[in-house]
């Protein structure tokens, strides 16, 4: 599973994007809004790259390795996953996405987020898609916002008290906002296209807000 967009690479992982992971996961500025604020060492990194890997094989869909087009530099990540974390909301699908901070401010997590909205309503067959973030974080919410995301309410994360805003869009509002009926692509897919329903929450959350 592939999506290309005009300037970035949304695929699978490879054992050597861990390393790329740890460095991301290690910077107080892109993990200040991630839970309850703190760093990821190595040990923890580690578990979360082989839960992300498991979740594409068991729900396929999850979280793309995002790289750049031309250097194949790896910027981060943005796609969908089960946001256990938040047990009020469930079922439910997030969108949601972290990049280097060397890379913020391109609009690459707008772009790459949606080509993965595309590819959670077209081929996943989702029914609606939510985001979560703290209230605090203006960029996230700034891409919730062109991403055509409404807000929905604000709550408190059980596992350690913080608040979260979450926002989402259905299909329909979705189909509405770009003007068909949900079928065309704004990105290309490579080595998928099937329609899927999206697997029951079987796996405990990933490293999310
Ligand atoms: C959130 C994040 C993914 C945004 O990535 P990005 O590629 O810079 O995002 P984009 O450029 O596509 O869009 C960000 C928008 O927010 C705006 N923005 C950035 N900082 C802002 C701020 N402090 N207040 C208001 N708007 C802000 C940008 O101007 C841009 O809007 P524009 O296109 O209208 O100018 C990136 O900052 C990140 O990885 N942060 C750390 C991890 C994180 O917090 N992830 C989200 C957890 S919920």
């Amino acid at each position: 599973m592939e999506l290309v967009t005009e300037r970035l690479r949304l695929r699978m992982w490879r054992d050597e994007d861990l390393e790329a992971l740890v460095a991301l996961d290690s910077d107080p500025e892109v993990m200040r809004f991630i839970r309850d604020g703190s760093t990821r060492d190595r040990a923890q990194v580690t578990a979360s790259f082989a839960l992300l890997r498991q979740n594409w094989a068991d729900r396929g869909y999850g979280l793309f390795a995002t790289e750049l087009v031309g250097s194949g530099e790896l910027v981060g990540w943005v796609g969908i996953t089960v946001p256990n974390f938040l047990p009020e909301i469930l079922p439910a699908v997030e969108i949601g996405w972290r990049l280097g901070r060397a890379h913020w401010g391109h609009g690459y997590a707008t772009e790459a987020a949606r080509a993965v909205m595309a590819f959670g309503f077209d081929e996943v067959r989702l029914d609606r898609i939510v985001s979560i973030c703290h209230p605090d974080n203006h960029a996230s919410r700034h891409v919730m916002t062109k991403l055509g995301m409404a807000f929905d309410r604000r709550t408190t994360v059980p596992a350690h008290g913080g608040a979260v805003d979450v926002t989402a869009i259905t299909r329909q509002e979705y189909a509405a906002a770009r003007g068909d009926a949900g079928q065309r692509r704004t990105a290309s897919t490579r080595g998928g296209g099937t329609s899927r329903r999206p697997a029951a929450a079987t796996r405990p959350p990933a490293d999310r807000c």
